[in-house]
């Protein structure tokens, strides 16, 4: 992965989200807003992203700021400046659409973004996320347990595996277009990681629906593991038999493994991951094992070596 040395966070890289944020929530809700300017409290039950739920899973770290969260981004499909995604990705259109359930599954079939947001309630997770160039943010999500969504399509006793993948389209996305990466972005993980409570499909975050260059409209969120393992966009969810190939694997298999856990004692081939930088702060800090949920997840890999198994 590119590696840079400063934030280069600017101001005027901060897409107007609530511009386009709040034309996406009009379109879903519909008649629903027009509502609201009559009755406030009926429309703030009918909008999922209102009524979501604090999570005592949450840490009470201070936060990165919104226009950093959204102006800071890795996002290969719209380019590989940490600044492309901001720019870029008001290409993408989001709505409508629909994820694939596929492969291992008792029930395979298709689910819309509306139906999402209809039957899994919201709750906010505010998680550390630490990527693995070294820096690091505490952010706000919106989203639910992806267990609730694997649960409803009922995985077989075949499903070891979870495959993710991102939508394929270069027309939308530049960095596809220009083939700075082999797209479609993939990831997965093992079927015990996917269902753990902290395993958070993301359909927001700061309160609001997710801005484009953060993976709208839905993405995953895997706060124990380098950031990459939190796929953006997602269009299919595969289960799998037989552990799956990820994008990062593929392109530099002696650099990247599939477990990818967050593990200060495992120095990334071309760098330290002792430390990290967090996105607002001067000095760097430890990085924790496991990004500080090992009390939650240390007990999926008993038995495994993690320098090993990386
Ligand atoms: N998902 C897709 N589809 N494409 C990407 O390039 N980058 C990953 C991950 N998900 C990426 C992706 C990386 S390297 C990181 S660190 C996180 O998204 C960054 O998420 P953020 O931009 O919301 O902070």
């Amino acid at each position: 992965m590119l590696i840079k040395t400063s934030t280069e966070l600017s101001d005027s890289a901060v897409t107007p989200e609530a511009i386009y944020l709040q034309r996406r929530q009009f379109l879903q809700l519909g008649i629903a807003a027009t509502a609201s300017l009559l009755a406030p409290n009926i429309f703030a039950a009918a909008n999922p992203f209102a009524s979501a739920t604090k999570s005592p899973l949450s840490t009470t770290e201070d936060l990165t700021p919104l226009d950093s969260v959204t102006s800071y981004n890795n996002f290969y499909e719209f380019g590989v400046e940490k600044t492309d995604p901001a720019q870029n990705a008001h290409t993408l259109i989001t709505t409508p659409w629909t994820i694939n359930v596929e492969g291992e599954v008792e029930k395979p079939g298709m689910i819309s973004m509306d139906e999402i947001l209809k039957n899994y309630p919201l709750e906010e997770r505010i998680y550390r996320l630490r990527c693995v160039e070294g820096w690091s943010m505490v952010i706000p999500w919106l989203g639910f347990p992806l267990s609730h969504l694997l649960k409803a399509f009922k995985p077989n006793s075949r499903a070891k595996y979870v495959q993710f993948i991102s939508v394929d389209r270069p027309e939308q996305m530049i960095g596809q277009k220009q083939k700075v990466f082999e797209f479609p972005y993939q990831e997965g993980l093992r079927i015990d990681e996917a269902m753990h409570p902290l395993t958070l499909l993301s359909v927001g975050l700061y309160g609001k629906v997710l801005p484009n260059q953060n993976g709208a409209p839905i993405r995953l969120v895997v706060p124990w593991k380098y950031g990459f393992k939190s796929i953006k966009s997602i269009v299919t969810i595969r289960l799998v038999e037989k552990q799956p190939l990820t994008s990062w694997q593929k392109a530099v298999p002696n650099e990247y493994g599939f477990y990818s856990n967050v593990n200060p004692e495992v120095d990334h081939p071309r760098w330290s991951q002792k430390k990290e930088r967090r996105i607002g702060e001067f000095f760097k800090r430890k990085t924790l094992m496991f990004n500080g949920y090992a009390d939650q997840v240390a007990a999926l890999y008993n038995g495994m070596d993690l320098r090993k198994d990386y």
